[in-house]
C-alpha cells in the first residue's frame, strides 16, 4: 500500500540522518503496510540495525509468546526481518507482578531514549496507544482498563471476545507529545469520523488523538476513506 511506503519513507529520512534514531512504534492492522514497506527499504539498503525501538503498549496477561501479544506482532512484522539487536528493543512487559514498577521502568527507558519519530494508529474511539477516552488523560506510562469499544474492536484478532485482555500498559500522552516527529496513520471508512474530530475538533480528553493538535510536527497519513470528512 502506497500510504505504508510513504510513512516508511518518512522513517527512512530520520534513520538516514541518525542511524541510532529512537523510533516509537505502534501495532494494529494499520501499521502492517508500514512495517512491510520498512522491511522492504531495509532489504534495499536502509540500515536499521542501530535504531532503538520503543513500543507504545502491550496487553496485560499475554506472554510475549502469545500470538496476539504486541511482542509477537512486532517480531512477526518487523524485528525478525531486520538486523536489530534485542537490547535495543523495548516493549512493556504485561506479565510482571509489579505493574507499577514496570510502568516506572518504562518511563525511565523513554527518558533515557527520547523518541525521534513516533508512529501512531488510532482506535475507532480516538485512542492513541491505549490512552482511552476519559475525563482525564494520564501523562506517564500507566495501566489502563480497556474500553468496551476497544475490547469489541480488537476482538477481531481473537477467537472469542472473552479472550481479549481487559487491561493494558500504555505509554502516556506526555511521551507521545515529546516525540520530535509524529506520523499518525489511519485507513478505512470506520476511521473517517474519528479523524475529522481529531484534526478539526476541539482538544478533549474523551478524544485522545485531538491532543496531537498541540504538537508542532504531526503528519496524518490517510487513505481516501479515512480522509473523506476533512
Ligand atoms: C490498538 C493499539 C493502537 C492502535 C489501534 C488501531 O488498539 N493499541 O495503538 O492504533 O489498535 O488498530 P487498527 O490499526 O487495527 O485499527
Amino acid at each position: 500500500m502506497e500510504a505504508g511506503l510513504y510513512a516508511a519513507s518518512l522513517t527512512e529520512r530520520v534513520v538516514e540522518e541518525n542511524p541510532r534514531a529512537v523510533l516509537g512504534l505502534a501495532t494494529g492492522s494499520t501499521a502492517v503496510p508500514f512495517y512491510r514497506a520498512l522491511v522492504g527499504l531495509g532489504q534495499c539498503g536502509l540500515d536499521l540495525s542501530s535504531v532503538v525501538t520503543i513500543n507504545l503498549d502491550e496487553y496485560i496477561g499475554l506472554p510475549p509468546s502469545h500470538v496476539q501479544s504486541y511482542h509477537c506482532f512486532m517480531n512477526d512484522h518487523l524485528f525478525s526481518h531486520i538486523h536489530i539487536s534485542p537490547e535495543n528493543i523495548y516493549i512493556p512487559n504485561g506479565t510482571v507482578e509489579d505493574l507499577e514498577r514496570e510502568c516506572n521502568r518504562y518511563d525511565e527507558i523513554i527518558r533515557e531514549n527520547p523518541i525521534d519519530f513516533q508512529i501512531l494508529g488510532i482506535g475507532v474511539n480516538g485512542h492513541i496507544g491505549f490512552n482511552e477516552p476519559d475525563d482525564l488523560l494520564v501523562s506517564r506510562t500507566h495501566v489502563v482498563d480497556l474500553s468496551p469499544e476497544t475490547i469489541c474492536s480488537n476482538s477481531r484478532f481473537f477467537n472469542t471476545i472473552d479472550e481479549v485482555p481487559r487491561r493494558a500498559i500504555t505509554m502516556g500522552v506526555q511521551a507521545i507529545l515529546q516525540a520530535k516527529k509524529i506520523v499518525l496513520m489511519a485507513f478505512g471508512k470506520e476511521k473517517e469520523d474519528i479523524i475529522g474530530k481529531a484534526v478539526h475538533g476541539v482538544v478533549r480528553t474523551d478524544m485522545p488523538a485531538s491532543i496531537l493538535q498541540l504538537h508542532r510536527d504531526v503528519t496524518f497519513v490517510l487513505d481516501r476513506e479515512s480522509a473523506a470528512g476533512l
